[in-house]
């Protein structure tokens, strides 16, 4: 089996051979900015993962894995527009160096752009690769909106949450593992298991996210801290403090979240205070704990060796400690 890093290398290749240089220009700088900007390359790497457990060659899976990963960066352009995110991988977002309507053109070119690349996937698997891609696609749409929708409630449930980033960002991770594993030509039961097993990983991998946006650092998260708490963004953090707080801890955030203007330092203070008393950090990891442990069921339930697993069982536990 291929190295971890040799894996990660080959994504590299093949994402700096990408060309993005046709015009017009506006079009396809802020493409080339935010793919240069690299990232963990996560998606693509555990399509490639995924694949090479069954296949000692990934070469089946490397069209669609760059193809996932370009679409990935277009929700991110598209994402941060509606985040109103200045920062990205430590760089100012494609709407602030260009503008509004630049992310959302240069996003959808990036979203056909990765069909383009999807469809270059050998036609003995094309039709179900696709099929899947179109279904996580729309997936992510729904849970992109039930984000949205939640930012102007406060009765969010844990279920609706759980839901919402299990559409948002979990069934992403896990088309990436199926795939991998479809060219890599596991048995149904065996692409079955992976995509639960992203399921899991990504669950587990958007609480980190909703914790570093709170107690991350700048520095290495790459994003600004206390984005989600300006904008009263439903993480599992704010859904938990809502449902556990005190009268008194319950006023302060309700006044926090109705407030249109406000020093935005003071609200992040205010929340993450009470973040604090409520210990939600350790909450929220011993979650994601129990995610990755779900997770690691799925990876003992495939009909292949152990050792076959064990860069992928690797990649689960580092995302517990990640801090990008
Ligand atoms: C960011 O994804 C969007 C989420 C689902 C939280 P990543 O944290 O994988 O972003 P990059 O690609 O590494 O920058
Ligand atoms: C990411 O959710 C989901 C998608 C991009 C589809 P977030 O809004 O939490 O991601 P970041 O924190 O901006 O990367
Ligand atoms: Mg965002
Ligand atoms: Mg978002
Ligand atoms: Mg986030």
């Amino acid at each position: 089996m291929l190295p971890f890093e040799t894996v990660l290398q080959r994504i590299e290749d093949e994402i700096s051979r990408l060309r993005f240089d046709s015009p017009p220009k506006s079009l396809y700088d802020p493409v080339a900015y935010i793919l240069a900007l690299g990232g963990k390359r996560l998606r693509p790497a555990l399509a490639l993962m995924a694949c090479n457990i069954y296949d000692d060659s990934v070469e089946k899976a490397v069209c669609p894995a760059l193809g996932l990963e370009v679409f990935h960066n277009f929700t991110l352009l598209h994402d941060d527009l509606m985040d109103n995110a200045d920062k990205r991988r430590n760089k100012p977002t494609v709407h602030k160096v260009w503008n509004a309507n630049t992310a959302i053109l240069s996003g959808d070119a990036m979203l056909i752009a990765a069909y383009r690349l999807i469809g270059l996937t050998p036609a003995a698997y094309l039709k179900d690769v696709l099929d899947l891609f179109t279904q996580t696609a729309l997936e992510i749409c729904g849970g992109q909106q039930y984000d949205m929708e939640f930012e102007a409630r406060r009765d969010v449930s844990e279920e609706e949450y759980l839901e919402m980033i299990r559409l948002k960002t979990a069934v992403l991770l896990a088309c990436c593992l199926k795939t991998g594993a479809v060219v890599g030509g596991a048995s149904r039961e065996d692409a079955g298991h992976l995509y639960d097993f992203g399921i899991n990983v990504g669950l587990a991998f958007q609480l980190q996210d909703d914790l570093l946006d709170v107690y991350g650092d700048t520095a290495v998260f790459g994003k600004n801290i206390g984005g989600d708490i300006l904008c009263n963004k439903k993480t599992f953090l704010l859904v938990n403090a809502l449902k556990q707080a005190s009268k008194e801890q319950a006023d302060v955030l309700t006044r926090w979240m109705n407030r249109r203007e406000f020093d935005p330092s003071e609200k992040i203070a205010a929340f993450t205070c009470i973040y604090n008393e409520l210990q939600l950090k350790r909450q929220t990891e011993q979650r994601m704990k129990a995610y990755c442990d779900a997770a690691l069921k799925h990876l003992e339930a495939l009909s292949v060796p152990k050792e076959r697993t064990e860069m992928l069982q690797t990649v689960c536990n580092r995302l517990l400690y990640r801090q990008a």
